[in-house]
């Protein structure tokens, strides 16, 4: 397992490029199961989390090649795929559980193919992380749904003279207590565009990423309206064809660049930035009393973004929401910011209840942070002082990395795999911003805990 190890006190200064979306590629890449046409997919970056869905693929009967691009700033890979053997059709457990986003290989399958067979993803370090929602969506387009051995086996009704059966299309409610259901929402607008009739999907998810994946199908044949709102409709097609497409910025990454400006007084330029869809991150970020700057002539999606920090930042209110509201995944590298504010910040986390894992590793440094059920109270500090700390989920990681960049003297992150799943080559990008930080090989100790 590798650590990262870093000496505080940089003031980060440059220009990245950033990547193609991890949230965005992984549904997009499941829904190459949707055809048999050549389906080429841009800017995918080089994740670990990418690979695994690449993998995934590959035993789901299609020939998958990727070619990551060799330059730190530059975009991400392209990932051609050909669906050549419909017949292996069961997701194993064994790389599931490894990456929860396995789970919408389940619609574009049972679309396509009429069965499929897909493991339970397990919970992760955020929460317990259910599928109710995803199954509700499937079984309102007339899949009839079995748990066996841990997995889901999912069946079509069967078409007429035995063919292979055909989902119906229908209405559904993705609202949960949380909200929508981003993957759900993928999940079912893949699958219903393949069903018999007219789908409509009430309460879902408006997450960029949906809109990007609905564009993709559309490029591809399907007939989507409404990806953005809470009312998606459907008009089901006989079959889709080929795409070549380039997925959308990764707006969390860029949030997380955002974040690392703020913390080091740094003053940094993103390219390539989806501002568009991180209105809410620069609302919070500029109460912060962060200067946030970008080009409007551009496509707002991929445009050109500047963001300075001036000495003190100011503490602010947030609370994580759906979007287009603050979003969850951004919550832990916020925290690390106003951790140096001058006065008391109050986080609140409404979509994963239990994602404050790193409110522990941040006390380590000296931060402090008070946690009542949902809710942390931040009282800012002066410095924080260099640990050792350990990553225990994704955003997590960054939220230790920026925390790291800001201390006093050195800090050593543990589990750094954490932060590979979502981050391509931060430690590169990161110095080319002048930050001083090294990866550094540990020995697999006994027991390491794989995946999470
Ligand atoms: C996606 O996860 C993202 N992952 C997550 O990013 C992100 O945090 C999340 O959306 C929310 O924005 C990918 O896109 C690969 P949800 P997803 O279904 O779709 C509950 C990261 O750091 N729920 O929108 O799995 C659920 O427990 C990752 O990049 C149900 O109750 O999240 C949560 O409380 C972490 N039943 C809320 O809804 C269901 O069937 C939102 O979950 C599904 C979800």
């Amino acid at each position: 397992m590798d650590r990262f190890e870093i000496v505080g006190g940089a003031r980060l200064t440059g220009r990245l490029t950033i990547k193609g979306s991890k949230n965005g590629a992984l549904p997009m890449l499941c829904a190459a199961l949707l055809t048999d046409q050549p389906f080429v997919l841009r800017d995918v970056p080089d994740l670990a989390d990418i690979q695994n869905m690449h993998r995934l693929l590959g035993e789901l009967g299609a020939h998958v090649d990727y070619t990551p691009t060799e330059g730190i700033n530059s975009p991400g890979g392209v990932t051609k795929i050909r669906v050549f053997n419909p017949e292996a059709s069961h997701a194993r457990y064994e790389i599931v559980k490894t990456m929860r986003a396995s789970i919408s290989t389940l619609g574009p399958m049972l679309a396509r193919r009429g069965s499929a067979r897909v493991s339970l993803p397990g919970g992760c370090s955020i929460g317990e992380r259910p599928v109710d929602l995803h199954l509700r969506g499937l079984a309102a387009l007339g899949a009839d749904l079995k748990l066996e051995g841990g997995d889901i086996v999912a069946t079509a009704p069967r078409g007429a003279g035995g063919r292979p059966g055909r989902l119906k299309g229908g209405r559904v409610f993705l609202g949960g207590p949380f909200g929508s259901t981003v993957l759900g929402t993928a999940n079912v607008m893949s699958a219903a565009t393949l069903a018999d009739g007219q789908t409509v999907i009430e309460m879902a998810a408006c997450e960029p990423e949906i809109v990007d994946l609905a564009n993709m199908l559309n490029q591809m044949g399907a007939k989507i309206r409404g990806a953005g709102s809470p009312r998606i409709i459907v008009d089901g097609v006989e079959e889709l064809g080929g795409v070549d497409y380039r997925v959308l910025p990764d707006r969390i990454e860029a949030g997380t660049y955002f974040c690392a400006a703020a913390i080091s007084n740094g003053d940094i330029t993103l390219d390539n930035c989806p501002v568009d869809a991180l209105m809410a991150t620069i609302d919070h970020l500029e109460r912060a009393g962060i200067t946030i700057t970008y080009e409007t002539g551009k496509d707002l999606l991929r445009t050109t973004c500047r963001v300075s920090a001036s000495r003190v930042l100011q503490p602010i209110e947030v609370t994580t929401q759906p979007h287009p509201g603050f979003p969850t995944d951004l919550q832990a590298q916020l925290m690390a910011m106003l951790t140096l504010a001058d006065g008391n910040s109050v986080i609140t986390e409404r979509i994963f209840t239990e994602r404050f894992l790193h409110v522990a590793e941040l006390s380590r440094m000296g931060a402090r942070l008070f946690r009542q059920g949902p809710t942390v109270i931040v009282s800012g500090v002066r410095t924080l002082k260099g640990a050792p700390v350990m990553a225990s989920d994704l955003r997590a990681s960054a939220c230790l990395v920026l925390a790291g960049m800001a201390a006093e003297g050195r800090t050593t992150i543990s589990r750094i795999y954490h932060l590979d799943r979502g981050y391509e080559r931060m430690e590169e990008r990161l110095r080319l911003l002048g930050a001083t930080i090294e990866r550094v090989s540990e020995k697999e100790p006994a027991g390491a805990m794989a995946g999470a």
